[in-house]
């Protein structure tokens, strides 16, 4: 399966086993923690940063025993280069202007600057939320240049750069099953 791309990659991280796992004990932390909200008016958001965490939500949804809706957002950090400077365009906004009636759990593919993540944390707050969580599949500590917690965290990965699972790199491997690093040689091409 995928050999293609396959052929790319240096080592697996994470077989899709293993993603499975982590998504099922995330869904039910998720499902622990809102099961009290379930009778206070307030409804379960699940939102989805695109296109990183498309299949995340996917999986993650589905584990997740309880009603709740979902919405996606797209934002672009602009800055020069690949550094990241902290600003942030929102490309794709939700279709709801006021929030006050949910309780959103941000679904992200990885936390690596953070940067991304603090403003769009803060961009649902002034929604008027009733409360904001962060749900990541994957952190990379070493990377972070803001403070920014995480809620609900899968692993916590060296500084490599990983694809599949719904992460990237030059829009390619999104569609691999399992989270792998690319050969050094795959960047140079
Ligand atoms: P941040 O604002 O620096 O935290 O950027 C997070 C975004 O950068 C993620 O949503 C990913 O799209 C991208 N990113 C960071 N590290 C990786 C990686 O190792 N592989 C693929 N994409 C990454
Ligand atoms: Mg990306």
């Amino acid at each position: 399966m995928n050999h293609e791309m396959n052929r790319d990659l240096e080592k697996i991280m994470f077989t899709n086993e293993q993603i499975q796992e982590t998504v099922k004990r995330i869904a039910a932390e998720i499902t622990k923690d809102f099961s009290t909200y379930s009778n206070s008016g307030k409804k379960l958001m699940l939102v989805g940063i695109l296109k990183g965490s498309a299949v995340f939500m996917a999986d993650l949804m589905r584990e997740i025993d309880l009603p709740l809706t979902i919405d996606f957002m797209k934002a672009s950090s602009y800055g020069s280069g690949t550094k990241s400077s902290g600003m942030v365009n929102v490309t794709l906004d939700l279709k709801y202007e006021n929030l006050s009636d949910y309780n959103v759990v941000v679904v992200e593919d990885i936390i690596d600057s953070g940067n991304t993540l603090a403003f769009l944390l803060g961009y649902i707050k002034d929604k008027g939320a009733n409360s904001v969580k962060l749900c990541a599949l994957l952190d990379k500590p070493s990377r972070r240049t803001v403070n920014i917690d995480i809620d609900y965290r899968g692993m916590s990965i060296p500084d490599e750069f990983v694809v599949g699972y719904g992460l990237d790199y030059d829009e390619k491997y999104r569609n691999l099953p399992y989270i792998g690093v690319l050969k050094p040689e795959v960047y140079s091409d």
